[in-house]
């Protein structure tokens, strides 16, 4: 039985200078196939679900499922609502048993969004559960339906809004964005290294997708603690659906199912590699 909280996982890694995984899931077969990988590496990460991806996997089922998968997990996982919109379904991922949310306001004014992710706090307080806010705005996004460009973190802003919100866990936007890069991104250290050096808590880095691995552990040696990985997790599903189609390893169902869990323990292994967390359970 190991769901814990997303901070004592965070903590535990700006100590140990890596970062953890958080692995969007979108189904059964992916957090099967990322809890393998996290069993066999003997690696902490975090799985989660963005509130935009609930019209395909409603939260009333995804999410009681998630909470068993961290429970029976040997290892700690911490079960997170990602880029949350609404009160209505943070609350009802809090009553899931989620152990950590997002309140995603980064669209918003400043005062707007620290007035939101105050509540939220104060909400994910009561049951005991964590809460990270996002200042400036990562681009795209989480499903790729709307192309939102990067509005940079400024750390003074940064240091105001962790100020006013106190949260555990706070997003930067420092040149990183949802979905695949049509060119690799140039990203802004200056901006992450001044944001680290006023803020207390782990700071998170989303649009983990198509960072190159260098840029991942130059992040991490700059203070982010938390890396979102959902689309090279769906790719790499589909990826390997279709490469066990295409040399006939899929003769039924069973098999089909083999491949998602193979695609997402694939994608997860090479993460934990890079973000140096294997071994840290
Ligand atoms: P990617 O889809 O680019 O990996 O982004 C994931 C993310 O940041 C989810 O919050």
């Amino acid at each position: 039985m190991s769901l814990v909280k997303m901070s004592q996982l965070l903590s535990d890694a700006k100590k140990g200078g890596y970062a953890v995984g958080s692995f969007s899931i979108a189904n059964m077969e992916m957090v099967l196939g990322v809890i393998k990988a996290l069993e066999e590496t003997k690696s902490p990460a975090i799985i989660q679900i963005a509130e935009v991806r609930l019209k395909q996997s409603p939260l009333e089922i995804i999410g009681p499922l998630m909470v068993a998968a961290a429970k029976n997990a040997s290892v700690p996982v911490a079960v997170h609502f990602d880029h949350g919109k609404t009160l209505e379904k943070i609350t009802e991922a809090l009553d899931i048993g989620f152990t950590s949310v997002m309140f995603d306001g980064s669209h918003l004014p400043f005062e707007e969004n620290a007035s939101v992710t105050c509540k939220v706090r104060e909400l994910a307080k009561k049951y005991g559960a964590d809460c990270e806010g996002e200042i400036g705005c990562v681009g795209g996004s989480e499903d790729g339906s709307e192309n939102i460009a990067v509005n940079y973190t400024s750390p003074a802003m940064a240091l105001e809004f962790y100020g006013s919100t106190k949260v555990d866990a706070l997003a930067v936007a420092i040149g990183n964005a949802h979905g695949n890069y049509k060119q690799t991104p140039k990203l802004r250290f200056d901006i992450l290294e001044e944001t680290a050096s006023l803020i207390p808590v782990p700071l998170v880095l989303h649009g983990g997708t198509g960072i190159e691995p260098d840029d991942f552990r130059k992040c991490i040696s700059l203070g982010i603690h938390k890396i979102n990985i959902a689309t090279a997790t769906f790719d790499s599903v589909e990826r390997t659906v279709r490469q066990a189609y295409c040399s006939e390893k899929i003769g039924g169902y069973y098999d089909l199912q083999a491949a998602e869990v193979e695609g997402a323990y694939l994608n997860a292994m090479k993460h934990i590699e890079i973000f140096g967390c294997a071994g840290k359970a």
